[in-house]
């Protein structure tokens, strides 16, 4: 089986700045070392949007350099807290399909993992344009039978988080209807919500991770999208194998060598 790490909503700040009290460097500096120790055999970490927290260079600076101590390579996307331009200036070096846009496609263990960039000009809430939805079909189209995984920083669907599901992925319908008849999609990540969630929509698996920083209230009607709590931070992991996706989180703040039960 081929291992992924997914890392989402780093958050990044300035220095001297935290949110509720915490301070994201010192959580993207610990999931970095804690991925580099357990995980050095992973193919890749994708980093699922929301790099930063207000998209300014200084924060996009020390992600740059966060990251730059990860032994395994890295993937990066975009999300409604970056800025694009910004981004792209900290990051020359990252994938951008022909139109511009923060979106690549990979193939690893067999499968093909197609990154999307769903941040729109204005707003938190994410949507596809034409031609993203038009990269999608072709890629979907050139994976053939080969399994997919899709990973995205909105949510193409509710979640039950009533204030998340206004800013998900607007046009979920659209997305979905690029998907019927492929049932080798076999798995659809984000992020986004700040919460580890799982399920599938329409017969296709998805999971949500939470943040390396703060975390999303578990109040599924909470209006106020910024309320935010502290609970250890938390990566993902998934498995690809011949028959599937397996999908793993740790909650690494909290993790400790083992004992004997
Ligand atoms: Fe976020």
């Amino acid at each position: 089986m081929s291992k992924l790490i997914v890392l989402t909503d780093l958050h990044m700040t300035p220095e001297g700045v935290s949110i509720i009290g915490l301070d994201p460097l010192r959580r993207l500096e610990a999931a970095v070392a804690h991925i580099n120790r357990r995980h050095p055999d992973a193919e890749r970490v994708i980093v699922a949007g929301d790099l930063t927290h207000r998209g300014d260079a200084a924060s996009y600076a020390r992600v740059r350099g966060a990251l730059a101590r990860l032994a395994v390579p890295v993937s990066l996307m975009i999300g409604n807290h970056d800025d694009r331009t910004a981004f792209q200036a900290a990051f020359p070096e990252a994938a951008r399909d022909e139109d511009g846009f923060v979106q690549e496609a990979l193939t690893i263990g067999g499968y093909r993992l197609l990154l999307l960039d769903t941040v729109m000009d204005r707003g938190p809430a994410g949507a596809l344009c034409p031609q993203r939805m038009a990269w999608l079909g072709r890629e979907l189209d050139a994976a053939g039978d080969a399994p997919v995984a899709i990973v995205m920083h909105h949510p193409p669907h509710a979640t039950g988080f009533a204030g998340m599901d206004a800013i998900a992925l607007q046009n979920g319908e659209a997305f979905y209807a690029a998907l019927e008849g492929r049932p080798n999609v076999r798995q659809i990540v984000a992020g986004h919500v700040h919460r580890t969630i799982s399920g599938s929509h329409r017969g296709v698996p998805f999971c949500v991770f939470k943040s390396p920083v703060h975390q999303q209230p578990m109040d599924l009607d909470a209006r106020d999208t910024s309320l935010s709590v502290d609970e250890p931070g938390a990566y993902g992991i998934l498995l690809l194998g011949p028959h599937g996706v397996v999908v793993h989180t740790d909650d690494y703040e909290l993790s400790q060598e083992p004992g004997t039960a």
